[in-house]
């Protein structure tokens, strides 16, 4: 099965995706986090987060909308950058989207995504949608059903839970089940995957699906996607000097450098720095002693960040 590295705004940044490829592999494609509309235009800033990368792994850029005049504005920049696949977001429950009528906001506006849906018809580059079961309820996802069965869709990614939920509580997998079955196109899977044994039981339960995406559990685990492929489980909860934690954690330090050296040569300042490096650790507490943890996460000096890194490169 393939496994695709789901967006995270703030998280899976263009120089984490280019490290993470290089470092610890295993990812079939890098999804890019949303390109949204500033001002009228493609915001900047997340336009200069997409770099190409060389090498086997993708990376896919992703655009938000809330109608076929700002999706083709995002599109035609993706395509004059020279992008051949774009992936659509309808499930980005955060308010100030919702409340735009973007991301889960849009999955109940049947006539926006007929009429966005007809304009990937009539251009000439790959689409994929990634997308929540509704925002209030599932019945939204299986009243659009039919328009994305239509569409000349690469992919959908489908992350069974609503937009009220946010990234918490149940999964719907009843629902899942019925999107699967009457889903024309190659589904993926997302949502709370963080272990082999995870994947493989996904495979065997649905064995249509032609892929999982996975977000935070990657970034808790970075070496998930390349264990998979390799068909084993790096023990997550061996001791520190273990050879397991040793490996994982030299490849950590590897990627966390490219990172650290980036952010000093892009950010100006300590609390814009940090800002950056600090994100990398968050879902890493688990792999992590606590005190280094908290003294990371505390830090408010570049000295005292690189402190506590040292400190955990010699208890390592
Ligand atoms: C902080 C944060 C930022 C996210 N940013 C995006 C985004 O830009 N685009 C998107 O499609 N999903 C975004 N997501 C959703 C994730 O891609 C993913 O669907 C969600 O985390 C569930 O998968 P997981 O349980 O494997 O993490 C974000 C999630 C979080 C927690």
């Amino acid at each position: 099965m393939r496994i695709l590295f789901a967006p995270l705004q703030g998280y899976t940044t263009g120089i984490y995706r280019k490290a993470h490829a290089e470092i610890f592999g295993g990812v079939d494609a890098y999804y890019a986090p949303f390109l949204r509309i500033e001002n009228g235009k493609p915001r900047e800033k997340d336009l200069r987060d997409l770099n190409s990368f060389d090498g086997n792994a993708r990376e896919i850029p992703q655009i938000i909308a809330n109608s076929v005049d700002e999706f083709k504005i995002l599109a035609n920049a993706l395509i004059a950058k020279g992008y051949t696949e774009i992936d659509f977001n309808m499930g980005c429950p955060f308010p100030m989207q919702v409340n735009r009528h973007r991301g889960a906001g849009l999955l109940s506006d049947i006539q926006a995504v007929q009429e966005i849906m007809d304009e990937i018809k009539a251009t000439p580059v790959k689409f994929s949608v990634k997308m929540r079961l509704g925002q209030d309820s599932p019945d939204e996802a299986f009243a659009i059903l039919p328009i994305l069965n239509e569409a000349p869709l690469s992919q959908i990614t489908l992350h069974p839970r609503l937009g009220k939920q946010q990234y918490k509580g149940a999964i719907d997998f009843k629902s899942f089940e019925k999107f699967h079955e009457e889903c024309r196109h190659p589904l993926i899977y997302n949502g709370d995957i963080t272990s082999v044994s995870q994947i493989c039981e996904m495979e065997r339960r649905y064995p249509k699906l032609a892929g999982v995406m996975i977000g935070r559990g990657l970034l808790a685990r970075p070496s998930l996607a390349a264990e998979y492929k390799g068909m084993r489980d790096i023990n997550c909860a061996a001791p520190l000097n273990s050879d397991t934690h040793q490996n994982l954690l030299g490849k950590l330090f590897q990627m966390h450098q490219v990172i650290f050296d980036h952010a000093c040569k892009t950010y100006q300042g300590d609390s814009q720095i940090l800002s950056h490096v600090q994100s990398f650790w968050e879902y890493l507490e688990p792999s992590i002693p606590k005190k280094i943890f908290k003294k990371i996460k505390k830090a408010g000096k570049l000295s005292e960040y690189q402190e506590a890194i040292t400190a955990m490169k010699e208890l390592s």
